[in-house]
């Protein structure tokens, strides 16, 4: 079959920066190295490090005395990071950048009487994280059903999950307007998962189908195959190689492949390499 590969398929500056910084830490630690939750949403890179040495911790609770921390990209809240210091822990903070923007952006928010609305998905950590940044107090919903059901909020503050598309945020926003007299909007929407988004939304209309690699577990990997569906309804997500089956393909020439942000090269070279080796299959009579 012939195989394109979107641009800005795979690691983004964000998974790039906390992989770098995790392997920096394991070079200099000289005692036990802990992150709280898996570092990325990629079981492969997941286990690689565990054979390095950096274990995964659930809670604050699970770290052990005198370890060094590392907080993952998706950040936590500010009462993580004093439980941390207080236990006399280590904290290495790989928190994306764009993150700890949504972050300020709700604390100063809140900190100037508006009522924070989240848009995004409440489980994720990194709205959770979001979400401590105003004590608690933001309303995190991620549907127009939702907004349509808020009460009425004199002065509300809006940000958004990072990985998020432009377009479900820009329905969301719309049904929030009529919810508000003042609505405040930041744009907390990470520049390298538009990019993403976008130009597998191109590729998308262009090919016969799409596979798009990435983590069960991934926010930004479930976006990049929602936005693509559409466009083009035969999306197929995969999170390895050996998932593909040439039955699926059934009367595809032309595949595109994207990966989410956590989708380390060598996983989507394999893809590439599987896709490239499959005989296009006839649709059956
Ligand atoms: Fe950061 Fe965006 Fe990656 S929020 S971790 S650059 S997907």
């Amino acid at each position: 079959m012939d195989v394109i590969v979107a641009d800005n398929a795979g690691f983004c500056f964000g998974v790039k920066r906390a992989i770098k910084m995790a392997n920096e830490t394991l070079d200099q630690a000289s005692g036990t190295v802990q992150a709280l939750g898996p570092l990325i949403h990629n079981p492969q890179v997941v286990a690689a490090f565990q054979r390095r040495g950096l274990q995964v911790a659930g809670s604050l609770e699970e770290l052990s005395t005198g370890a060094t921390i590392v907080i993952r990209s998706h950040g936590v809240g500010p009462e993580v990071k004093k439980g941390a210091v207080e236990k006399g822990l280590r904290v290495v903070d790989t928190t994306c950048p764009f993150v700890t923007k949504a972050q300020e952006y709700a604390g100063r928010l809140i900190a100037d009487g508006y009522k924070v609305v989240v848009i995004g998905d409440a489980h994720h950590p990194e709205v959770v994280g979001i979400v401590a940044h105003t004590s608690g107090k933001a309303i995190v919903l991620d549907t127009i059903a939702e907004a349509n059901a808020l009460k009425f909020i004199p002065r509300m503050g809006v940000v958004f999950q990072t990985t998020h598309s432009i377009m479900h945020v820009q329905e969301v926003v719309g049904a929030l307007l009529k919810r508000g007299k003042e609505v405040r909007v930041f744009n907390t929407l990470c520049g390298a998962t538009t990019a993403m988004q976008k130009t597998a939304v191109e590729l998308a209309p262009e090919v016969d189908a799409m596979v798009i690699v990435g983590g069960r577990q991934s926010a930004n990997t479930a976006q990049l195959a929602e936005v693509c569906r559409k466009v083009n309804p035969r999306v197929l997500m995969i999170e390895f190689a050996a998932e593909l089956t040439t039955e699926w393909f059934s009367g595809v020439r032309r595949v595109g492949v994207s990966a989410g942000a956590s989708t380390p090269d060598e996983v989507i070279a394999e893809v590439v390499d599987r896709l490239t080796q499959m005989e296009p299959v006839p649709i059956p009579a």
